[in-house]
C-alpha cells in the first residue's frame, strides 16, 4: 500500500439546507488514477471542487499528506500550487494556444526561453504541437480539453483533477484522449482524479473507483491494472 495523499473524515457539504455530500471516511493513495463515478447530481463535481480547494466544505476534515485543509481557518495557499483542476467546459483565453499554456509560467516569472521550452514539451505530451499558433477559442471540444490540461500541467502540479473530461469530446476521439491521460500519468508520475459518469471509462484506465449516489460513497474499490 502506497502513501495516502488525501484523507477525508466526516465530510458534509450542504447547499441551501440540502445535504449534497456526506462522506464518513475516505482515503486516496498517491500516484494513482482515481475515478469518481456516479449519476448526474450525485455530488462528483462538489467533491472535486472541495479536493481542488475551490470550495470549502460545510463540515469535515481533509488532509493532504500530513497537512490539514483550512487548519487555522485560512485557505491553504501552498496547496493551491500542488492541486489543479480542469473543468468540464474549460475556458481558454482569447489568444493563441501557446499563450494559453504559457500563462501560468508567465505569472510565475519563468524566463522567455524556459517558457518556450516548457510549452513545447507540454504540447508534445498532449499531442497538440500543430495547434500551437491557433486561437484558443476556435478549437473543438477535444482540442480545448487538451490545451486546458497542458495549461494545468505547466505549473507542475502533484494532483490533476479532471471533471467529465470527455463529456464534450467527439465519440471517436474519446479513446485517444484516454490514451493521452495515461501518457500524462506515466510520464509525470502524478495523481489524477478522473470524474466521469461513464463507468466503462473508469474501468478502462483507473486504479480505484469511488462510486457516489446521492452524495454518499456506495463503493470504493481497487481495480487490477
Ligand atoms: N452552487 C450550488 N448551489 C446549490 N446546489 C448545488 C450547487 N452546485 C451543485 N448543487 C447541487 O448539488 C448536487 C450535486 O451536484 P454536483 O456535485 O454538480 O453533482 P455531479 O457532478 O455528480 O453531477 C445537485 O443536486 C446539484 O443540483
Ligand atoms: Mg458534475
Amino acid at each position: 500500500m502506497g502513501k495516502y495523499l488525501f484523507k477525508i473524515e466526516d465530510l458534509t457539504h450542504i447547499y441551501e439546507d440540502r445535504t449534497i455530500l456526506n462522506i464518513f471516511s475516505l482515503a486516496f493513495e498517491e500516484k494513482k488514477i482515481h475515478a469518481i463515478t456516479g449519476p448526474n447530481g450525485s455530488g462528483k463535481t462538489t467533491l472535486c471542487n472541495i479536493l481542488g480547494l475551490l470550495l470549502k466544505p460545510t463540515f469535515g476534515k481533509i488532509w493532504y499528506q500530513e497537512e490539514m485543509f483550512y487548519e487555522n481557518g485560512g485557505l491553504p495557499e501552498r496547496l493551491r500550487k500542488k492541486i489543479t483542476m480542469v473543468h468540464q467546459n474549460p475556458f481558454l483565453f482569447h489568444t493563441t494556444v501557446e499563450k494559453n499554456v504559457a500563462y501560468g509560467l508567465k505569472v510565475r516569472n519563468y524566463s522567455h526561453s524556459q517558457r518556450n521550452q516548457k510549452v513545447a514539451s507540454f504540447l508534445k505530451l498532449m499531442g497538440i504541437e500543430h495547434l500551437r499558433h491557433q486561437q484558443g477559442t476556435r478549437l473543438s471540444g477535444g482540442e480545448t480539453q487538451r490545451v486546458a490540461v497542458a495549461r494545468a500541467l505547466a505549473i507542475d502540479p502533484e494532483v490533476l483533477i479532471l471533471d467529465e473530461f470527455t463529456a464534450n469530446v467527439d465519440r471517436n476521439y474519446v479513446k485517444i484522449i484516454e490514451g493521452v491521460i495515461q501518457d500524462v500519468f506515466r510520464q509525470k508520475n502524478i495523481t489524477i482524479f478522473l470524474v466521469t459518469h461513464d463507468e466503462n471509462q473508469a474501468s478502462r484506465i483507473a486504479h480505484t473507483v469511488t462510486h457516489l449516489i446521492d452524495g454518499e460513497v456506495v463503493d470504493h474499490s481497487s481495480l487490477s491494472h
